[in-house]
């Protein structure tokens, strides 16, 4: 049975230049490099310079994955744009980087999932494509998480980054089982019981302004450490694969430690798990497109690879997809 998958062409990525190592926070916090490395896996991040807005790393990423794929904007039907740190309240972030990069037709939106964003503009883009609405999209994960720290909390500053990712997936027909290229299974998941474990303490209807990341670390990383699991499991068995089947892990680069434990209980050893952490700490929902394009310009990912990704973040929001590459 000929079925449409939403296949990826090609994917970018954009970091800032700014550099920030852990031993930048010594100056103003009660914190070591030992104690980031050691809890996180984080070594160093990137910030945003002051005139970049998230709308501009998502363009930078959106241009890298253009040239990538040997394509013009003209060419994409669709933005779907995740993230949790929009340049402004409205318009969507996703409207401003079709402007910029030239794209004058089609449609563009965000999407707000948090550290989950881009499981959920994954799927939201998959479903663009296989029910026909749109034949070529591109998803994006984009963030300046620096504009939402509390430089005092050292529960949470050292841990996130700026930077963007984005894929371009278009209409291709498959067989309808799991040797398709393309987007083979999404598994997603929220549960808005636990909204005080990961949130921002302000935004419009509520203060008026943007507010700050406040986030109760350990049972975070007590969810993420079950649910990822599940969900990853969830994905695969929904094309009917097993963990050897996974060429790539995937994971949102939130903490190594996270990364360590969902490799392990999905089956997979740590040569198959990408990982960025080190170098680019939390970017929420860009951490996975821009781990996958640092993969894949390095030569890492190949044609045919089944990569399975999965992510978690505040809602709690949580997701998985099985994707072959
Ligand atoms: O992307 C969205 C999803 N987010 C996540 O997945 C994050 C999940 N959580 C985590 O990654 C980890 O929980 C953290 C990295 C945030 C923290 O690691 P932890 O092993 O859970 O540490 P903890 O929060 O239990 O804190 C241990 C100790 C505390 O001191 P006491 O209470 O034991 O005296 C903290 O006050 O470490 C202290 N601490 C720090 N010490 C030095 C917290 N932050 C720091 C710091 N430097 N930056």
């Amino acid at each position: 049975m000929s079925v449409l998958r939403a296949a990826p062409v090609a994917c970018g990525h954009y970091l800032p230049e700014r550099v920030v190592e852990n031993d930048e926070f010594t100056k103003t916090l009660d914190t070591s490099d030992e104690w980031i490395q050691a809890r996180s896996g984080i070594k160093r991040r990137r910030f945003a310079a002051p005139h970049q807005k998230t709308s501009d790393l998502a363009a930078e990423a959106a241009r890298d994955a253009l040239a990538k794929a040997g394509m013009e904007a003209s060419e994409l039907d669709a933005i779907v744009l995740a993230t949790a740190t929009p340049d402004q309240t409205f318009p969507s972030t996703a409207t401003r980087v079709q402007h910029e990069i030239g794209m004058k037709g089609g449609f563009a939106f965000d999407v707000a999932a948090v550290c989950a964003g881009f499981m959920y503009a994954l799927s939201t883009a998959n479903a663009l494509i296989v029910t026909g609405q749109a034949k070529t999209v591109m998803v994006i994960g984009a963030e300046t998480f620096s504009r939402i720290m509390d430089w005092s909390d050292r529960g949470t500053c050292v841990l996130f980054g700026d930077g963007a990712g984005a894929l371009i997936l278009t209409a291709e027909e498959g067989a309808g089982d799991k040797t398709d290229r393309g987007v083979l299974s999404v598994k997603l998941h929220s549960d808005g019981a636990y909204n005080n474990l990961l949130y921002v303490d302000g935004g419009p209807s509520t203060t008026q302004t943007a507010g700050f990341l406040r986030m109760e670390g350990r049972k975070v990383f007590q969810h993420a450490v079950t649910k990822l699991a599940e969900v990853a499991h969830e994905a695969l068995d929904e094309i009917g694969a097993g963990s050897e089947e996974v060429d790539w892990l995937v994971p949102h680069q939130a903490n190594s430690r996270i990364i360590e434990s969902t490799a392990k209980k999905t089956g997979l050893p740590m040569e198959k798990v990408v990982m960025t952490v080190a170098e680019h700490g939390n970017t929420s929902a860009a951490s996975i497109p821009l781990a996958l394009s640092e993969w894949h310009a390095r030569g890492l990912v190949k044609r045919g690879d089944l990569l399975l990704m999965e992510a978690i973040g505040g809602g709690l929001a949580w997701g998985a997809a099985a994707m072959r590459w």
